[in-house]
């Protein structure tokens, strides 16, 4: 999925889709995470103007919906970059060597960024791919496989 992008073209559209959307949901506060998940399921991310539709919707003041979206690490409050991985620099993926790994693939750092906890700790280390895929119990050379597997897409 391409990340909503704000000053696009098609911005408008897509917010206006996501709102549409968002109105199926009941308007009452046990909503906010549900309406997370759909804005970041259809706009890649939570842009600010999400955050702004989701308060008006749930009539949850702005800044206790933002405060709420800072608090769960597999919300998107950056729009993501095309073709950017994600390594999870959680404690459980650091203890399982996140960092070695990021080390021995030797990947530019704008291609590998990092995360905090993804959940996912008995997997660790973890890694999302660039559709947001998650990766788990990863290696070095597996790391390089999937990166020279994403390179041929
Ligand atoms: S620390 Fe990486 S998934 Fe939890």
């Amino acid at each position: 999925m391409i990340p909503y992008d704000m000053t696009a073209d098609d911005a408008g559209d897509r917010l206006a889709n996501f709102e549409k959307e968002l109105l199926v949901l009941p308007a009452v506060k046990s909503y906010l995470l549900p309406a997370f998940h759909l804005a970041q399921e259809r706009l890649d991310w939570l842009p600010p103007e999400s955050i702004v539709v989701i308060s008006s919707h749930l009539r949850i003041p702005l800044s206790e919906v933002y405060a709420t979206a800072t608090a769960y690490s597999e919300l998107r409050l950056e729009k993501p970059q095309y073709g950017a991985w994600y390594m999870c620099t959680g404690v459980a993926c650091e203890a399982a060597g996140a960092q070695r790994l990021i080390d021995a693939v030797d990947i530019a750092p704008e291609k590998l960024g990092r995360i905090d906890c993804q959940f996912l700790c008995s997997l660790a280390p973890v890694c999302t791919d660039h559709h947001g895929k998650i990766l788990g119990r990863l290696t070095a050379d597996r790391v390089r496989a999937f990166f020279m597997e994403d390179i041929g897409d």
